[in-house]
């Protein structure tokens, strides 16, 4: 059984014996909820960035990746694809919702725009390979949100946002944190 298996049966049991769980319970099953989530989410961004940009801009230059995939014939940015699926999930529910944020933003959209997030990325930026969880209250809702690292994983990463002309930053390297994939849940009660 993987380590995430054992976590939700672990949760699942807790759960049961303590009658729906006390609140610290229930923060355990949002994180396993989110990490869950996270890891469809970066598994599929790194085969995405691998796979298809990488392979073929970088390795076989075939085809470029551009912010105008449109007008130029090009593939989607591997962000942009993060971004389209966000997008279709916003769609269809209010359970969770996530974005791909960072502190040095080539779309200033893209900057962290609550406390937690500030906090949430310089804490990914300082503690390279750990993640971040907090809740906090926007709007009148009480939202768990989790912060995981979003990491150079290709020389396509580091050497298109170093040379950016928006690229606030220039001397990013394969394997540095870039920014963070951003999760939250809403929590009830
Ligand atoms: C061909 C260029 C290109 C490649 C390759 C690329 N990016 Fe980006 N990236 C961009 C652009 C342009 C944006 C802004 C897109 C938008 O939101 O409109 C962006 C957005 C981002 C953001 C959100 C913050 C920001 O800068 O706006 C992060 C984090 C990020 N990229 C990390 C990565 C990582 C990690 C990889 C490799 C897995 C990667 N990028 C590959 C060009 C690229």
């Amino acid at each position: 059984m993987t380590s995430y298996a054992k976590k939700i049966k672990a949760a699942v049991l807790c759960g049961a014996m303590t009658v729906s769980g006390t609140s610290a319970m229930a923060e355990m099953e949002y994180q396993d909820v989110a990490d869950l989530l996270h890891l469809v989410m970066s598994s599929d961004r790194t085969v995405y960035t691998r796979m298809i940009v990488n392979r073929l801009s970088v390795d076989e230059k075939v085809i470029k990746a551009s912010e105008h995939f449109v007008d130029d014939k090009a593939l989607v940015l591997p962000a942009q694809m993060f971004r389209f699926g966000a997008e279709m999930v916003a769609e269809e529910t209010d359970a969770f919702s996530y974005s791909l944020l960072s502190l040095w933003p080539i779309n200033k959209q893209n900057a962290p725009s609550t406390d937690l997030e500030q906090v949430g990325l310089e804490y990914l930026a300082e503690n390279p390979g750990e993640n971040y969880y907090g809740e906090e209250e926007l709007g009148g809702v009480t939202y768990f949100t989790a912060f995981y690292p979003d990491i150079s994983v290709a020389e396509a990463c580091s050497s298109c946002h170093n040379e950016h002309k928006d690229s606030p930053r220039t001397d990013f390297k394969g394997g540095d944190v870039m920014g963070g994939v951003v999760i939250r849940i809403p929590m009830d009660g």
